[in-house]
């Protein structure tokens, strides 16, 4: 541990904490109606939020003390928080009030077995949000419970790395539509029961953000919102133990600004500036930014690269202790403002860092970077123990808690998963992600994968993979052959991993376009701005022609498409009526298989048994691993339909997977 910047502990935090708030609290009433004309309505909501900001006050109090507290501007900068809060509470909407109220009662919404999440970019899926309301219908005909819409606020001309260049946190991409389109579409989807995602990308803004700009002009003041140096004396001291995250767009994580004869911390592209978070002021004004966000309806937060937003000297300024607690600092005000809404944790690091950022005082989601990893290494080398190995060890989260889990995004995969779990189970790292690299890219013999190299770093050998997931999975290769037999496998492939991430413990995250088994867009070369990130390979636009092939099945027999969208549907559909699918818990089970997943779901006095065959041959399920895990003489699988006996070993097809239930 980095211990916090000289702070000198205070003895008894609570009443510091409320001595502070009885100081602030004259500075924010005036905010309130006064009391003689305040309605009784008026009355009760500042009475609901005095209580929560008593209750998580401490909290947030202590938490800014470690991060600000030897500051010569502490006090002001927390009476700006305690203002900023108070604002957002009175501006947020009587129907998220609603919702954060019945989510105290039931803070466990997300660990249903209905969550389903789906993820899309609204211009590739359906131009804009006008357009996006009229495709309800089909998240519900999917299932899908959860929206996740990439960044579609106002960003920099050109290349903006997919949305995540802001230029005005407050403002819609106008190619979008407004901020009054995303506030309708929030009730609408909240009307179908559908949980709207949006991301907060706070560790960096856009080179033209109004900051960025003022701070370009000479703008001290705004200067200190980035870290922007003279020369390279310091540049050149971080970066010793730096990691690159965009080796091929710029070595090293400094640009060098024309404008102001200076060099700009920007770890991902060159127009992304990191913002400072030592100086309170950032914090203050993203956290305007954040609820801002929050009262256009969000649900789920996600929390745009949260490993970077702090940095230190002789560290790799990634997973600092400081990190987590600017994002517990954001989770107290939530508490207090909107805690209806959850954080997601985009940490894409390694496993054992991920887990440190998932606790319901940090954030209550996220990504599971490494069950992702693992699906796709057992896919390639047809075993799991990579995978059990990592799932006994790194699967557990705290109560109140869940993974979201997911096969793609719109980002690439790097092969994260801890080296001595690799070791323990005879695994060389180095090697092994080399011939996983090797395999996805199609360089392996017999490998089924077409992906293409991201972020190829010459100096340490590094890459990671890009491409969609059917074409990841072996559809792209076996179209080109036109084989039936590929095609089979293919599907196959891709319905295994679906069937673990949809049974798993946690949210499943489709990422949009996967339930048609849409392949790699070859064409992203042709933009200028697009043409130098492979990631755009796997955003393809949306292909509505398959919906209507589907809604003609009955005269086309039902190609590939339809078959996948179908068994995807029905999946999403099997997993609501499982409640054993619910929260967290899961138990490895021994296989005795080297090919063969298997764990148990127990949950609300439910017991089901998942068994997924990772190789293109059939695999002995011997009766008796059944018989004892599943505490049952006679099962049926949900997904077949079948009933199985113990008193025989059963077999499991090329990549099944089935979900037992006892009979
Ligand atoms: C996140 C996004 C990724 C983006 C990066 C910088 O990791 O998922 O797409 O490039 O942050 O914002
Ligand atoms: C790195 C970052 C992650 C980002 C990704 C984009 O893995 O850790 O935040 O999504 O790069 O490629």
């Amino acid at each position: 541990m980095i211990a916090p910047p000289n702070v000198e502990e205070i003895e008894d935090v609570t009443f510091e904490a409320e001595l502070t708030l009885k100081r602030l609290w004259p500075r924010v009433s005036p905010l309130w109606a006064c009391p003689e004309t305040a309605s009784a309505q008026q009355k009760s909501q500042q009475r609901e939020f005095e209580e929560r900001l008593r209750s998580s006050w401490p909290r947030l109090f202590h938490l800014l003390f470690q991060l600000y507290g030897t500051r010569y501007d502490f006090f002001f900068h927390l009476e700006e928080v305690l203002r900023t809060a108070a604002q957002a509470w009175i501006d947020r909407s009587a129907e998220l009030r609603h919702t954060d109220e019945s989510r105290t009662y039931e803070d466990d919404w997300f660990q249903s077995e209905h969550m389903a999440g789906g993820a899309l970019y609204v211009d590739l899926f359906s131009e804009n949000l006008g357009k996006l309301r009229e495709s309800i219908d089909y998240f519900k005909k999917l299932g899908v419970t959860y929206l996740h819409l990439m960044p579609l606020f106002a960003v920099r001309p050109g290349n903006n790395d997919g949305g995540y260049a802001i230029s005005n946190y407050r403002s819609i991409d106008p190619r979008l539509g407004t901020i009054e389109d995303l506030r309708t579409l929030a009730d609408e989807l909240h009307a179908a029961d559908i949980s709207l995602v949006l991301d907060f990308v706070f560790n960096h803004t856009a080179d033209d953000h109004y900051w960025a700009q003022q701070a370009q002009a000479g703008d001290r003041e705004f200067q200190q919102y980035y870290y922007i140096f003279k020369d390279r004396t310091k540049p050149d001291q971080y970066e010793r133990t730096l990691r690159e995250i965009f080796p091929t767009v710029r070595r090293g994580n400094f640009t060098w600004h024309d404008g102001m004869q200076r060099w700009v911390w920007t770890t991902f592209n060159s127009f992304q500036w990191d913002l400072n978070y030592r100086n309170p002021a950032v914090f203050r004004a993203m956290l305007e930014e954040m609820l801002f966000l929050a009262n256009t309806g969000v649900d789920i937060l996600r929390l745009d690269a949260v490993a970077f937003i702090w940095k230190q000297m002789g560290t790799s300024c990634e997973n600092l202790p400081q990190a987590h607690l600017l994002i517990q600092a954001y989770n107290a005000v939530t508490r207090i403002v909107c805690p209806g809404m959850v954080f997601k944790s985009e940490a894409i690091v390694a496993p054992n860092d991920v887990l440190t950022y998932i606790s319901p005082n940090e954030c209550q989601l996220s990504y599971n970077p490494t069950l992702m990893a693992l699906l796709w290494e057992s896919l390639a080398t047809r075993e799991v123990k990579l995978l059990n190995r990592s799932l006994a060890y790194r699967h557990k989260i705290p109560e109140g808690t869940a993974w979201v889990n997911y096969l793609r995004c719109h980002d690439d995969i790097g092969w994260t998963f801890e080296d001595s779990d690799a070791a323990a189970v005879g695994i060389n790292a180095y090697d092994h992600r080399q011939f996983l690299n090797k395999f996805y890219t199609g360089q392996f013999p017999n490998s089924f994968a077409r992906g293409v190299p991201f972020q190829y770093n010459p100096d340490t050998g590094d890459m990671r993979i890009s491409g969609t997931m059917a074409s990841l999975a072996g559809l792209e290769q076996a179209f080109a052959e036109d084989d039936e037999h590929l095609k089979d496998l293919a599907v196959r492939r891709i319905l295994l991993l679906h069937g673990i991430t949809l049974s798993i413990g946690g949210i499943p995250l489709l990422y949009m376009g996967e339930e048609w088994g849409l392949l790699n867009d070859y064409d992203f070369v042709k933009d200028p701005a697009k043409a130098g990130d492979t990631r755009w390979i796997h955003r393809p636009k949306m292909k509505w022609d398959y919906l209507e092939e589907l809604e003609n099945a009955d005269t086309n027999g039902g190609s590939i498409r339809t078959k996948l969208f179908t068994a995807i549907r029905q999946l999403i559909k099997l997993r609501k009526e499982t409640p054993a699918f619910a929260g967290q818990s899961m138990e490895l089970i021994s296989s005795n298989n080297p090919h063969v997943l298997a764990f148990a779901r127990v949950s609300n006095a439910e017991r089901v048994i998942v068994f997924g065959n990772f190789s293109e041959d059939p695999q002995i399920l011997p009766g008796n691993v059944l018989r004892t895990s599943g505490l049952g003489r006679f099962f049926e699988d949900a997904i077949s339909g079948k009933t199985i006996g113990t008193s025989e070993d059963t077999q499991l097809a090329p990549y099944q997977v089935v979900w037992l239930t006892r009979v």
